[in-house]
């Protein structure tokens, strides 16, 4: 009886996975997309962040992630999809990046339906 327990169980794994809901794969995807987590710098919800202070030529600046859950989607993959000052490039496909919109414009359903 054990045995057959320990042949199911890798089924068992698979059928668990396959019903995360979009929502948690999109979640998950934000925070590990295969590199630096985008919360890291842009914060849980995409909210923009104050990665750090310091002074240049005497001057005191600050080096911000900006706010990200407000970006239309054509500029929103392109900028995760190209090199960009101050973040890491990534390489992501359409399906993903589409993923990591939904997660920051969760009531956008219409204009995830354009996206392909
Ligand atoms: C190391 C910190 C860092 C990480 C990690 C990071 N970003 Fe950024 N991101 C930035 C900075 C800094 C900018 C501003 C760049 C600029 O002003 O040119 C930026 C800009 C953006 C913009 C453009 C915002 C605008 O209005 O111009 C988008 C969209 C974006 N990031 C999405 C993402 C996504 C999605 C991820 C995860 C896949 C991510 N970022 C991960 C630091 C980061």
């Amino acid at each position: 009886m054990k045995f057959i327990f320990f042949l199911l169980s890798p089924l068992l794994l698979f059928a668990t996975s396959d019903f995360i809901t979009p929502m948690e794969y999109a979640s998950q995807l934000y925070k590990n997309p295969r590199g630096i987590g985008c919360q890291k710098c842009h914060g849980n919800n995409g909210e923009g962040m104050l990665i750090a202070k310091y002074v240049h030529k005497n001057r005191k600046k600050s080096f911000v992630a900006p706010r990200i859950n407000n970006v239309p989607f054509k500029k929103f993959y392109k900028i995760v999809n190209s090199r960009t000052k101050g973040m890491p490039r990534y390489f992501l496909t359409k399906q993903e990046v589409a993923a990591l919109y939904f997660y920051l414009h969760p009531n956008d359903k219409k204009k995830m339906k354009n996206v392909k």
